[in-house]
């Protein structure tokens, strides 16, 4: 592997390609603008050499300073790579350094949107994968901050967010569109600021439970006998039974996951709570939740445009969801600004 300070070639796209094969090892692209400057990588930096090959731009244990940046960037250089064994170790270091890439005013508002989004997707899959690990609670709790400092205090965030939700139905993507609503909602209904930070941790953990529940129940197309109805809507149960054993958690974060598939009118589960008694937070939840499942697209079912998916929830679904939220919902989603 040679070593190289600068590229031979000019990279003008600033489209993220997906990872690549060169010398038995996999490369994967990352953006620039997910680097901090004079902060210390553990992981190797390559450029694009053209033909499939990279070359070593930086060893681990450097700075990445902004000389550094400025030189990439005067030679059209927006993207780098890491190796595959490496991938970990840049995806920690998002991680930990995702409040500094926010705060910086160098990025444009949407790269920071889509880097916000892929580290709540590798949080919300670690959380998923082992949801009993001490990290989960202190993870995704700073990534709600984050989240949140994100989604209020930016013009437009909410909709820069919505517009990244993938289209693929995936627990952990959801997970996340779900809490970018509900913090815009309870911000709408004027909810303090320290109460929207633990709904957002238990919106991004409303449906942990799920990860009881095998994969291909999940996204069985056709329909489900009893049996499986009866073992998928376990998971709010389980959900608050992994989280009760981490003892950090408010209990305003139990509220999402208890709550999440009650509805005003009783037809809800497990407890078949009926309006006021499903607490304001649940009920939130309850709509994010069921819009977002709606405007999805599962393995067994098209995704509904916002407009059907709201209709619905007006129209057949009536009753069930609080009126004044969904019309706070949906005034939200038609300003394109909405925060
Ligand atoms: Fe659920």
């Amino acid at each position: 592997m040679q070593t190289a300070s600068l590229p031979a070639t000019t990279h003008p796209s600033v489209v993220i390609p997906g990872p690549s094969l060169a010398g038995g090892d996999v490369y994967y692209p990352i953006d620039l603008d997910g680097l901090v400057m004079d902060t210390v990588l553990d992981f190797n930096l390559y450029l694009e050499a053209g033909d499939a090959s990279y070359v070593l731009f930086r060893s681990p244990n450097l700075p990445f300073s902004v000389t550094h940046r400025n030189r990439l960037l005067d030679n059209g250089v927006r993207t780098l790579y890491v190796r595959s064994d490496e991938r970990g170790h840049y995806t920690k270091y998002l991680e930990e350094n995702i409040g500094s890439v926010l705060a910086n005013p160098e990025v444009p508002q949407r790269k920071k949107a889509t880097l916000l989004y892929g580290v709540s997707r590798n949080v919300v899959r670690d959380a998923f994968d082992e949801p009993r690990s001490s990290a989960i609670v202190p993870r995704t709790r700073r990534l709600a901050t984050e989240t949140v400092d994100f989604v209020l205090q930016r013009e437009g965030a909410m909709a820069q967010l919505a517009s990244i939700m993938a289209t693929d139905y995936y627990t952990y993507t959801h997970s996340i569109n779900v809490c970018v609503f509900v913090v815009a909602l309870a911000h709408q209904c004027g909810v303090a600021r320290a109460d929207i930070q633990e709904l957002a941790v238990g919106a991004l953990l409303h449906d942990l439970g799920k990860s009881r529940v095998p994969k291909e129940l999940l996204n069985k197309s056709g329909d489900l006998t009893s049996e499986e109805l009866e073992l998928i809507r376990k998971h709010v149960e389980w959900g608050e039974e992994l989280l009760g054993q981490h003892r950090q958690l408010s209990p305003v974060v139990m509220l999402p996951v208890a709550l999440h598939h009650e509805k005003l009118d009783g037809s809800g589960y497990p407890r078949r709570l009926t309006g006021d008694r499903i607490h304001l937070f649940g009920r939130i939840t309850a709509l994010a939740d069921c819009f977002d499942a709606m405007t999805t697209r599962r393995s067994y079912q098209r995704a509904m445009t916002g407009y059907e998916a709201l209709n619905r929830m007006q129209t057949v679904l009536r009753g069930k969801f609080d009126d004044l939220l969904l019309e706070k919902f949906i005034r939200m989603l038609r300003r394109p600004d909405a925060a």
